[in-house]
């Protein structure tokens, strides 16, 4: 059975709406919120709640035109349920039961980060357990064994800042702009990555991550070399600091591989939209004769397709939420 759904993402700053059959999406739209955020550095919870509200009724039409279904033609909606801010998620999943129950149609609430671990799925059929996810975004890092749908071993995870946050913290500290992320891989463009030595963090903890003292070593460092007037192109700098996350990333998570002994290695979250961490996965996986699966970097950032296809998935298996559940901002996976 491959149930069409109707799915809502809302946990942070995208207001997101997809139609999926199965794994295809058959619709995927979005509005950001980057800039109505910007000026302030970073997300602010009540604003982003309000710009959910604004436009999750249009972007519902729209992505049901887009994908020429008929409300009629649903088989049941899925909402992510958390973790995310409060305010943002209750806005996408209020909505969304409103309509299953209007429409009388299943509902099923979504864990964001099984959302981003599955997203391989739509573009990968190849991409069926036993594997190992790679988790990171502005919110969670983690490294997954993926056992089965719904079996999941979090080998790894951050034990201070998320590797998005990281991202986001340094390129403040560097005078980039919001998001971070995205602004470090355009900065990093042409730089050498090995320009300079940063550190990576945990080397005895084999899968979990620490970031939050690399911003301490950069600060110091971009203040000395100020100092001393020798200081190094903003395309090095980025290119290094880039490395450093990407690093460690890259290492624990084929180290898992390697444990493990999964023959798949998929991807999922913002950070995953890197370029040269998309490089270096390829060039991981090549040596190693394992399949990789990322996907698009659209569908590694914050979709509703994502959802959609989490949502048809337990629906197929009869896994449906109560009507009395409501969001879960802490949600582990
Ligand atoms: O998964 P996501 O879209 O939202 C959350 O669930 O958090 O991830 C957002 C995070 C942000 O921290 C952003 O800076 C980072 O992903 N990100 C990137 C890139 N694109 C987004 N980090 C590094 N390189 C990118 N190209
Ligand atoms: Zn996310």
């Amino acid at each position: 059975m491959n149930p069409t759904i109707l799915a809502f993402e809302t946990s942070c700053d995208e207001t997101a709406v997809a139609v999926v059959r199965g794994t295809e999406p058959l619709s995927n739209v979005l509005s950001s919120q980057v800039d109505l955020h910007a000026r302030f550095g970073g997300v602010v919870p009540e604003v982003a709640a309000r710009a959910h509200v604004e436009s999750i009724r249009s972007l519902t039409h729209k992505a049901l035109s887009d994908a020429g279904v008929h409300p009629d033609d649903l088989d049941g909606v899925a909402a992510t349920a958390g973790p995310g801010l409060v305010g943002a998620l209750l806005v996408g999943h209020s909505f969304a039961k409103a309509t299953a129950w209007a429409r009388q149609l299943p509902f099923v609430g979504i864990d964001h980060m099984e959302g981003h671990l599955m997203a391989p799925r739509i573009q990968f059929e190849e991409f069926v357990p036993p594997a190992v996810v790679l988790l990171a975004s502005g919110g969670h890092s983690q490294i997954v064994h993926v056992r089965d749908w719904g079996d999941y071993e979090t080998l790894g995870h951050t034990i201070d800042d998320a590797a998005g946050e990281a991202f986001d913290k340094l390129a403040r500290v560097m005078g980039l702009e919001f998001p971070g992320g995205p602004a470090m891989d355009e900065a990093s463009e042409g730089g050498d990555p090995t320009a300079v030595r940063f550190p990576r963090a945990l080397p005895d903890r084999p899968f979990h991550f620490s970031f939050s003292g690399l911003k301490t070593s950069v600060v110091t460092y971009l203040e000395k070399a100020q100092e001393s007037g020798d200081l190094p192109s903003l395309a090095d700098v980025a290119a290094s600091v880039q490395e450093a996350i990407v690093d460690v990333l890259v290492n624990k998570t084929f180290k898992a591989v390697d444990e493990t002994g999964a023959s798949v290695v998929g991807g999922g979250g913002g950070v995953l939209a890197n370029r040269r961490l998309r490089e270096r996965f390829a060039d991981e996986a090549d040596k190693r004769g394992v399949t990789l699966a990322l996907p698009d970097p659209v569908l590694c950032t914050d979709n509703a397709a994502m959802i959609g296809v989490v949502g048809a998935h337990w629906l197929s298996e009869g896994r449906l939420t109560d009507w009395t559940e409501s969001v879960d901002p802490s949600m582990v996976l």
